[in-house]
């Protein structure tokens, strides 16, 4: 296992058996015991006495996610939404001719966050259902709607779309989504507390600001970012630029006043500011 996958795996695992322990306390996180389905998922292994939760898993580039509940299907996934996704080339193989039309008709800047969507719902989707590999994700197609994404299941699929619910967030850069059929729930989003003191870190407010401006000005994607040039030098107006700072202020909890960013000549000064009002951990 490379080196980052083995760190992601042990974070994933950590993350999990807490979870697991928030919910039933008097199970210990080291005394969870997992086995696996026939598609390779992760379960818990019953302990007599004690209610068996269900849980999912997925990390990518950084980030461990897990969800737990009981008497569900359940199911996540994460990506990060700065990865350039192959459209063309794997987007026939995963989605419904539906679906490849529908990103076809958003403009360019547009279609990255929708291939993402649909990816990151079929993953959790296919995860809930426990099926893996053997999910064809191509048979079921998403569409936005006012109260959250929908499916639709194609033949042979015979899946009853009204049993699954989903929900999807951007946690700092990570697009998170999630696929759950049962009753429906109230969801809970719990981050890790920083330790005191510990201040946001720049490299994170820099991903951020990265991801927004590739998001939204599309001649930016893929340049190096540096600190001392401004967004006008990666091909921002001046609208795109209030944009993608307004996105990482609520992305990252922070608030900077207006008249301080008027000041800023640079991306370097725009992090400065950041950081200057960061919530302290
Ligand atoms: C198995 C699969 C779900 C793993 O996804 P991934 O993107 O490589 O990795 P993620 O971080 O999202 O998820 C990994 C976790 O999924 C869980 N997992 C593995 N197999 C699973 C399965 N069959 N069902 C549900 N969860 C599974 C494990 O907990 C694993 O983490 P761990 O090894 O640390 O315990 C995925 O490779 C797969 O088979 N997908 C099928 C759907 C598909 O074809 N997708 C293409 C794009 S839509």
């Amino acid at each position: 296992m490379a080196p980052h996958a083995a760190r992601e795996f042990l974070v994933g695992r950590t993350l999990l058996r807490t979870a697991l322990s928030a919910l039933i306390p008097h199970v210990k996180p080291g005394d969870w015991r997992f086995r696996f389905n026939s598609h390779g998922r992760p379960e818990v292994a019953p302990i007599p006495g004690v209610p068996t939760p269900v849980f999912s898993l997925a990390h990518s580039r950084g980030l461990a996610v897990t969800a737990v509940t009981w008497n569900c299907e359940l199911g996540i996934d994460v990506e990060r939404l700065d990865r350039f996704p192959p459209i063309h080339t794997v987007g026939p193989q995963v989605f419904s001719p539906g679906e490849m039309d529908a990103i076809k008709a958003l403009s360019e800047p547009e279609q990255p966050r929708r291939f993402w969507d649909c990816w990151t719902l079929k993953e959790a989707l296919s995860k809930a259902l426990g099926l893996g590999l053997a999910f064809p994700v191509e048979k079921c197609q998403f569409r936005p709607t006012p109260d959250g994404p929908r499916v639709q299941f194609l033949p042979p699929l015979t899946d009853t779309p009204d049993r699954w619910n989903f929900a999807q967030w951007v946690h700092e850069g990570w697009l998170i989504s999630l696929a759950l059929a049962g009753p429906a729930l109230e969801f809970h989003w719990h981050t890790p507390p920083r330790p005191p003191g510990d201040r946001m870190q720049r490299a994170q407010i820099l991903e951020a600001l990265k991801t927004n401006l590739f998001n939204i000005v599309e001649a930016s994607r893929g340049k190096d970012i540096v600190e001392t040039a401004s967004m006008k030098d990666y091909g921002a107006d001046s609208l795109e630029m209030v944009e993608v700072v307004s996105r990482t202020m609520k992305q990252l909890k922070v608030k900077v006043p207006r008249t301080e960013l008027a000041t800023a000549k640079n991306l370097g000064q725009v992090l400065d500011l950041f950081e200057k009002h960061a919530p302290q951990g």
